[in-house]
């Protein structure tokens, strides 16, 4: 065990049943980050009360039994009762040499391992991908990346919109253009203008309206040329988003596509099977659920609609018979629902009928990840100057000419610049987005995601590339740097204290679904090396065994950098 607080959480545990017995050994150990020492133990004043006894007698019996172990070289009370630990130099050395000499850098896998479905990414046929998309793309993959290296089985499910009555008008038009000219547009990512195209014919010609109508009945009747055309559609825009998860390196593949309509033929049965259980029932022609506690402006209760007075079904059915399917087909323990905020409260209520239902229980897990809001430098949904929506291509490009510029007088060769630039450009972008909390709204500011100091993407590349030199200047090989690792000063000690931490911030982004727990400890973990970096020479190191471990502590900041950018999947370019 790695990890410096579940390490002392165990000391902890240890003491406690030595001083006041067994019972006590489970009680929660309150261990906290200190200003005074390295972290803090509140136990004694969570059982003072329970044991009797003056919180800092307590304290004081419980540090008498701390003195003797190679965790902590020493437990101190103080104040009230805090217990003031400071882990022994030689321990952590001895742990950072481990994890160094680890495969897995000393992460535990999950257990149990777990079958997860992350719903993420889910853009729309024939409609642009917006920055929201782009968002729940890089985060969801993230989330994916992580859960697959702690071993889960995870399901990719890009649950896009590929059906509804916009279809009709949509199909018109691909009539209209013809087939090869619809296929280069959309190709062409100009996706907007054909749904604009398609949609303004449909507005003010009442012909092509009711062409439209007629084209929606044959749609939903498998009329085989109709669908020909649909699925045309569907491959020409999936191209489009294809090509963005290849530039981005986001690990979706047609593989993982789980579109609304693979629901189509059992929208009725989910439709029936919530009537029949009561779940959901007839007003005013339509089907609806009415999950308690959820209630419009007026206080009435508020419907899931399940079936339209029409006849036909929509968004929430398709969602219920993907949750339905997923907890019964699927057998998953756990859905993560990747998707913006705004549909907070449609998530809410499907989760609440699923429950209602029967099918989600309490073995498995649901939650919605709630995505925030991307806001241009006015603090304001992020658009074109022309109140459009930016396309998704245009944006990355962007991000990769600006790295470009940034980097462009430090190399002479065309090709490496081209490629340190689009490793530049798109982790800054990618890492902008992981390094906010995923609720929060955040400001896409190239400007702030492209400078190489803070919290940025180019940062965190800049930390493993200055590692890399170090090692070429050596002419070793990162890989043949074994140690051992031991403490000459406090930003050694510093450093491989924070990169103890690894395994519990992936464990915890696994957890919570949220990486930017990850990328904070990244951060922090190169800050750590740049203090280090100042202060202790490593190629002019004072004698060879400290070089060694110098040598050794930069090579485990550079795997530990490296594998931490990949589970947030930022790529990370060789020199910078
Ligand atoms: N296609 C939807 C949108 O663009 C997102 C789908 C999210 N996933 C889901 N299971 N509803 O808003």
């Amino acid at each position: 065990m790695t990890d410096p607080q579940d390490a002392l959480a165990q000391l902890m545990s240890g003491a406690l049943a030595a001083a006041f017995g067994p019972d006590y050994a489970d009680a929660d150990p309150l261990i906290r980050p200190s200003q005074f020492a390295d972290y803090q133990s509140n136990v004694a004043l969570s059982l003072a009360k329970r044991l009797n006894r003056p919180p800092r007698d307590v304290a004081t019996e419980l540090a008498s039994h701390l003195g003797d172990s190679d965790v902590a070289a020493t437990a101190e009370v103080s104040g009230p009762g805090f217990i003031n630990l400071t882990l022994s130099d030689a321990w952590i050395a001895g742990q950072a040499t481990g994890q160094l000499a680890d495969a897995q850098l000393d992460v535990p896998g999950a257990s149990p391992v777990e079958r997860v479905v992350v719903d993420y990414s889910a853009p729309n046929v024939a409609k642009e991908m917006h920055v929201g998309h782009l968002r729940t793309t890089v985060v969801g993959d993230s989330i994916v990346r992580v859960l697959e290296y702690l071993g889960h089985h995870v399901i990719r499910a890009n649950h896009i919109g590929d059906w509804g009555t916009q279809f009709g008008m949509l199909l018109e038009h691909l009539l209209d253009v013809g087939e090869e000219a619809a296929y280069q547009q959309l190709a062409a990512g100009e996706i907007n203008a054909f749904y604009q195209a398609a949609k303004a014919k449909f507005d003010t010609d009442p012909a092509s309206a009711e062409r439209s109508r007629r084209r929606v009945v044959a749609l939903q009747a498998g009329d085989p040329e109709t669908m020909r055309l649909w699925q045309m559609l569907v491959n020409d825009t999936k191209q489009y988003y294809n090509a963005i998860y290849a530039k981005l390196g986001v690990t979706l593949t047609d593989a993982d596509l789980d579109p609304e309509s693979f629901y189509n033929p059992v929208l009725g049965s989910v439709c029936d099977e919530l009537q029949a259980n009561g779940v959901a029932v007839i007003s005013d022609g339509a089907l609806c659920a009415f999950p308690p506690g959820f209630t419009g402006r007026d206080g009435s209760p508020l419907p899931l609609i399940l079936r339209k007075s029409d006849g036909g079904y929509g968004y929430a059915t398709t969602d219920m018979a993907a949750i339905r399917y997923r907890i019964r087909d699927l057998h998953v323990n756990r859905i993560v629902y990747v998707v913006g905020s705004e549909q907070a409260q449609h998530f809410a209520m499907v989760l609440a009928v699923a429950r209602q239902a029967g099918w989600l229980t309490d073995e498995v897990r649901a939650e919605h990840a709630a995505i925030g809001m991307v806001t241009g430098t006015d603090r304001k949904r992020f658009r074109t100057r022309s109140g459009g929506s930016v396309k998704l291509t245009d944006l990355i490009d962007e991000a990769v000419d600006r790295a470009e510029e940034v980097i462009k007088d430090r190399y002479d060769d065309p090709e490496l610049r081209t490629q340190i630039a689009e490793a530049v450009g798109i982790g800054a972008l990618k890492y902008a987005d992981l390094s906010v909390d995923r609720e929060s709204s955040y400001m896409l500011d190239f400007d702030r995601m492209l400078a190489l100091t803070g919290n940025t993407g180019p940062y965190l590349q800049y930390a493993t590339a200055r590692i890399r030199s170090i090692f070429r200047r050596a002419q070793i090989d990162p890989a043949s740097a074994t140690g051992p690792i031991w403490l000459t000063g406090d930003a050694e000690r510093q450093l491989a204290l924070r990169l103890l931490g690894f395994g519990t911030a992936v464990h915890q982004v696994a957890e919570a679904a949220e990486p930017h727990k990850l990328a904070s400890f990244l951060f922090e973990t190169a800050s750590a090396f740049t203090t280090f970096y100042e202060q202790c020479p490593v190629l002019q190191a004072p004698d060879e065994s400290v070089r060694d471990s110098r040598l050794a502590l930069s090579a485990l900041t550079l795997r530990v950098l490296l594998a931490g950018l990949d589970l947030l999947g930022i790529p990370v370019p060789e020199r910078m």
